[in-house]
């Protein structure tokens, strides 16, 4: 097998006021939470119904921060068309691909949290954005989505996994079989049972839409596919090379 895969992590901090200037504190602490919630070391695990709480997964990464670049910009909103990630377009290039994550933090704007580019894309936009606001668990960050998950949620992408219900009606798969099939996100901090599709949905997952308190678990399935890209001729092989 694998064994635990090491995953660097460059943080890219593009502010425009000193709010955005996220501290160093700030990245620690997200650094903190996606580790505890990759290993099940995440001590909120506990509130996992018994019908899922077999099913909750240690995928066995580590993350390391690598490094934090910091810029100053005049633009206030980036959105989602990768402006970000190049230092042609007033944003920070891309560091090491093939062998490391990269975060950009910045104001996304229209109330996007975050958003990842999954695996197998173009080397120059790999990686995942998430608003300061919603980054780690200290500092300049905003409730219900300041315990770290949008990270969590959006590096789950970046592994290859999809929202669990989908994307679409009952039966569009999320390619893994041990998350229930569910026809739309839950919001909110959704009671148990939650029922979808004839089946409970899984909402404490982090690939749901729910409240960052209200989303606890990785799945065995997804561990599986997260973990599949790094294998040999797979789309992150880079990693364990
Ligand atoms: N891309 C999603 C959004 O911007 C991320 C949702 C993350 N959810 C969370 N509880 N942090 O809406
Ligand atoms: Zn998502």
């Amino acid at each position: 097998g694998l064994g635990v895969i090491n995953i660097p992590v460059y943080v890219h901090v593009i502010y425009s006021n000193s709010n955005e200037n996220i501290s160093d504190a700030q990245i620690n602490s997200q650094i903190s939470v996606l580790n505890a919630d990759f290993n099940a070391t995440n001590n909120d695990a506990n509130g996992v119904p018994s019908e899922f709480a077999g099913l909750v997964a240690d995928t066995d990464a580590n993350f390391t921060l690598a490094g934090v670049t910091r810029k100053a910009s005049s633009r206030t909103e980036w959105g989602t068309r990768d402006d970000m990630k190049f230092a042609s377009k007033g944003g920070v290039d891309v560091v090491n691909p093939e062998g490391a994550l990269n975060i950009w933090v910045c104001n996304i704007g229209g109330g996007i949290l975050g958003y990842a580019q999954f695996p197998g894309g173009a080397s120059s936009t790999d990686g995942v954005v998430i608003s300061p606001q919603y980054f780690g668990t200290t500092g300049f960050v905003s409730a219900p989505f300041d315990k770290g998950r949008t990270a969590t949620h959006e590096v789950g992408h970046y592994l290859n996994l999809r929202h669990i219900w989908g994307d679409g009606r009952c039966k569009q798969d999320d390619f893994v079989a041990d998350t229930p099939s569910s026809d739309g996100p839950n919001y909110g901090c959704p009671s148990y049972p939650t029922v979808n599709c004839r089946s409970n949905d899984m909402t404490m997952n982090y690939m749901d839409y729910t409240n960052d308190a209200c989303m606890y678990m990785f799945s065995t399935g997804q561990k599986e596919r997260m973990r599949a890209i790094f294998a040999s001729g797979g789309p992150r092989e880079g990693f364990t090379l």
